[in-house]
């Protein structure tokens, strides 16, 4: 009792029982399989910091979908990166009237702390039963209990202080500069240490400019072109007639004709012409990152690209998908589908679909670069 009480008032900058900073602490929580039902599954597990932090385990729905902490149950959602997922504004509306940020493809968690709680509760994740289950695993191990108390004076005794300080921990990690590193080539170019080749040069240009392809419409947020800290996203809400991931719903045995809702599906959000939309990703290293799309539905880049550029032409030979070597399904949500953005600008030819996936190989951190050879 006597020894806590010393370590609290030595406070923070002293190492708290093993964990200099809030970060480390977040740190340990994020891959700490403990915080699940079985013990088997972490954070990591399906944010693999190796890629990204993407769930590269193969299941049934091949990577499409996660698989949960029971060892059976698979998601219906693709994880997504979560590198720069500490630069996604707060679910808000903006001042366009448009939805826009949020963390989860349907902005329901306002926040990256918000967010961390999610997981250890969801049954088809981590599957903990309640948040007094997890403060007792946080409680069994002696340097949590010592650094929650320490950085945030959160008793484990107090299941929503305790609970509430690992999710602002694991944040805290989040928001460090391993998740953000800015260093792929394409900020390597912004800052003169890299020279892009013709082809990265022509998917830059491509992707720019507003007559020749529609991505910077959704995909962009600074003011001007090739800035650093360019995210690649505005953060807003889309639906692109993502076809139904047949494959993977037969896997995960979840109705083949279940709408995914998408922001209709955020406790705030009731209106339906949001149905079926999704937050607008980063595509910072989208190259190392498939499969694509809400529900994992294509497995190359390069078939994004075509899915893309079939709104943009007649020609039934680009409404193939080539990875089913048939036509793209139908949309799952055709009402709102965004017909404007997505029919805005010409059609592209085969080498200006592969210079814009050789563009986006650019948006990757140096630390994945090597991913990109395979
Ligand atoms: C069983 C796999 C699984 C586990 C375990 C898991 N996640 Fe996720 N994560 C996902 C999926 C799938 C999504 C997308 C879900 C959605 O949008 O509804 C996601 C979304 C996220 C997002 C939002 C990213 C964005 O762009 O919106 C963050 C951040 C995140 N997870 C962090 C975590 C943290 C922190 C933990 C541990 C506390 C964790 N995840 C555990 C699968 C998982
Ligand atoms: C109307 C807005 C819009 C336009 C235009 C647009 N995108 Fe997207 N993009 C999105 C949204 C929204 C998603 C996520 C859709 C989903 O998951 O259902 C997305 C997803 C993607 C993905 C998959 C990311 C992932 O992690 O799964 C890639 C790659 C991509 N877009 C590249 C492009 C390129 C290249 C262009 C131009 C040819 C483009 N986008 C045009 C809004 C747009």
């Amino acid at each position: 009792m006597k020894l806590a009480v010393v370590f609290w008032v030595l406070g923070a900058g002293m190492a708290q029982a093993g964990f200099d900073s809030i970060e480390e602490l977040g740190e340990a929580l994020f891959f700490d399989v403990n915080l699940s039902q079985n013990r088997t599954q972490s954070c990591a597990s399906c944010h693999n910091p190796d890629q990204a932090y993407v769930d590269t385990r193969q299941t049934d729905a091949g990577l499409a979908f996660s698989l949960g902490d029971d060892g059976e149950s698979l998601g219906d959602r693709n994880a997504p990166t979560i590198t720069y997922a500490r630069e996604v504004p707060l679910f808000q509306v903006n001042d366009m009237g448009f939805y826009m940020g949020g963390q989860f493809l349907d902005g329901r968690a306002h926040d990256l702390a918000a967010q961390a709680g999610g997981p250890p509760l969801n049954p088809i994740e981590m599957g903990m039963p309640d948040k007094a289950s997890v403060v007792l695993r946080l409680a069994e191990n002696t340097d949590y209990v010592a650094a929650l108390k320490a950085y945030f004076g959160a008793d484990v005794a107090d299941v929503e202080a305790a609970f509430d300080a690992m999710t602002q921990a694991i944040a805290a990690y989040e928001r460090t500069d391993l998740f953000a590193p800015y260093d792929s080539k394409y900020d390597r170019a912004v800052r003169g240490d890299y020279v892009m080749t013709p082809q990265e040069a022509l998917g830059q240009d491509l992707f720019f400019d507003k007559e020749r392809t529609n991505c910077s419409l959704c995909h962009f947020g600074n003011e001007k072109p090739a800035s650093a800290g360019e995210l690649f996203t505005a953060h807003e809400y889309f639906n692109l007639g993502v076809p139904t991931n047949v494959p993977g719903r037969k896997a995960n045995g979840v109705l083949v004709g279940k709408i995914d809702f998408g922001l209709l599906g955020n406790p705030e959000v009731n209106d339906v012409i949001e149905m079926g939309k999704f937050r607008t990703p980063t595509l910072r290293n989208v190259a190392v990152t498939g499969p694509y799309m809400h529900n994992g539905i294509f497995n190359d880049l390069r078939t994004v690209v075509l899915f893309y550029n079939r709104y943009n032409t007649d020609d039934p030979e680009w409404q193939i998908n080539p990875e089913t070597g048939k036509p793209f399904g139908w949309p799952e949500v055709p009402k709102t589908l965004a017909v404007r953005e997505l029919t805005h600008g010409p059609a592209l030819s085969n080498d200006e679909i592969d210079a814009l996936v050789a563009f986006m190989e650019t948006l990757t951190d140096a630390r994945y670069e090597d991913l990109l050879q395979e």
